[in-house]
């Protein structure tokens, strides 16, 4: 495939990716749990303990074969030693001397164990792997420099530059996106996401980027199909467009296969050297949904030119993101209570979602519809033509519920939003939630009294 000038310029600006990408062949996301086999007693090791018997033999050196001995290891144990101890290596923190001899390396920071349990972490999900097969060698440098910027440094359309979203997308992007002029193309979504069928005469007006939102996206909750993320990628390539993809909540999948994300295959494009442009996405996330949103931690994926321009940005803007909260996020991370917490809120998440999705079927009146999110933190609701969701947000809050009304998402076109409200699953208990979902059913069925939308209550459930 020729470069025509506008792919030529976004490989001018992107270069090449300095990551490595996992293929989700094969891959089995450690929140399934589907290859059961015998325990051994490596998973009762930390790697922090193992690195410690490492540290203890002589000269801070140890022999692979000396480590199987001691730890009693046959067969694929064997393996899965040699698999962890390259992790390790991957993650810098420990040096490998020749082919048997390993030793801890003197000058490890809390900075670069840190790097190393996000590789693992992000191995988890599918993304990065510490697979020193695959990962590329500036990889380690790029996310230790990097890692620590958080998204809205991404936001540098130019005045009056267009920008392409989904409609709706995130508030907070649109803000963000705003400061700078930013006029909005807008295209819609379906349950499927993006439509990626509509995508094209936007393209054509040469918008500056396109901020995708692929995993349960705020604030519809919807999944960025498989099939329309090739055709994204697709897309972007042909029209030299590069992609933000963010992804704050893509861990947080309830049901359903993880989905390559689009950074990812974007990589592997650029691997099978099919004449796709180089690195047209820069991937966004953040711990802000897994651990805290007050850390304001976040880290970017992103070709290295890229990388370079944000940390100069960054440290105009702020010097440096606070030790602090680094070094707290590195103590939570680094023995592994960061993927404990994950796993935990996964299954408190999920039961909320579901309450609230019993309760909306048991309430609601049936002439208004949901999303039914696989993932993330919140619902979409659609009600019927000619509701106004501001009215209704008064409405509600007389019933002391409150929710999001939908217009605020739409960077055109903010009728549009006003059939809808964000619903938020994650936070209150499943009683409230409940007790939240009637008293709104309450003003619902209200508004749609006294609007012009007719009323059915759905058969037999009330
Ligand atoms: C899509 C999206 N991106 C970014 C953020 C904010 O992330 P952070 O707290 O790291 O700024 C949010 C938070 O609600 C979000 O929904």
């Amino acid at each position: 495939m020729q470069c025509n000038s506008s792919r030529r310029m976004a490989v001018l600006i992107l270069s090449e990716y300095a990551i490595a990408s996992q293929s989700t062949a094969g891959t089995t996301p450690e929140y399934y749990d589907l290859n059961y086999r015998q325990p051994t007693i490596l998973d009762r090791l930390s790697d922090s303990a193992i690195l410690k018997k490492i540290e203890r033999q002589s000269k801070s050196t140890a022999g692979f074969k000396q480590l199987v001995r001691e730890l009693g290891l046959h067969g694929a144990a064997r393996q899965e030693l040699s698999q962890r101890l390259q992790r390790l290596i991957n993650s810098g923190q420990l040096v490998q001397i020749d082919s048997d001899r390993y030793a801890i390396p003197k000058a490890a920071t809390s900075k670069n164990v840190l790097v190393g349990r996000l590789s693992m972490h992000r191995d988890g999900y599918g993304f990065v792997t510490p697979d020193a097969a695959t990962l590329d060698p500036h990889f380690k440098a790029l996310l230790a420099g990097d890692i620590f910027i958080p998204p809205p440094a991404v936001g540098s359309a130019m005045h009056g530059d267009r920008v392409l979203v989904e409609a709706p997308t995130y508030l907070g992007a649109l803000q963000a996106f705003s400061v700078y002029g930013a006029q909005f193309l807008t295209v819609p979504i379906d349950d499927d996401g993006l439509r990626t069928d509509q995508l094209e005469s936007s393209l054509r007006l040469s918008p500056k980027f396109m901020y995708i939102l692929p995993n349960f996206q705020n604030p519809a909750g919807v999944t960025l199909s498989e099939g329309r993320r090739h055709q994204l990628i697709f897309l972007a390539d042909k029209y030299g467009i590069p992609i933000i993809e963010d992804d704050p909540y893509g861990q947080l999948r309830y049901e359903g296969e993880h989905l390559a994300p689009l950074v990812v295959l974007d990589r592997e494009n650029l691997r099978r050297d099919n004449g796709f442009t180089l690195g047209n996405v820069i991937y966004l996330s953040t711990f802000s949904k897994t651990l805290a949103p007050g850390i304001r931690l976040a880290w970017i994926v992103a070709p290295p030119d890229v990388v370079s321009k944000l940390v100069m940005l960054k440290q105009a803007a702020d010097l440096h993101t606070a030790t602090f909260n680094q070094m707290v996020a590195y103590e939570v991370a680094k023995d592994g209570f960061l993927d404990q917490h994950v796993k935990r809120i996964r299954q408190v998440y999920r039961e909320r979602r579901d309450v609230m999705l019993q309760a909306l079927q048991e309430f609601f009146p049936a002439e208004v519809t949901w999303t039914h999110p696989k993932g993330g933190l919140f619902l979409w609701v659609t009600m019927p033509e000619g509701t106004d969701c501001r009215l209704l947000f008064r409405a509600a809050l007389a019933e002391n519920v409150a929710f999001v009304p939908g217009d605020c998402f739409y960077g055109n076109d903010l009728a549009d939003g006003c059939r809808h409200m964000r619903l938020n699953f994650s936070h209150s208990e499943p009683e409230l939630i409940r007790e939240g979902i009637r008293r709104l059913s309450v003003a619902v069925k209200m508004h749609l009294r006294t609007s012009h939308a007719p009323l059915e209550v759905a058969g037999g459930r009330r």
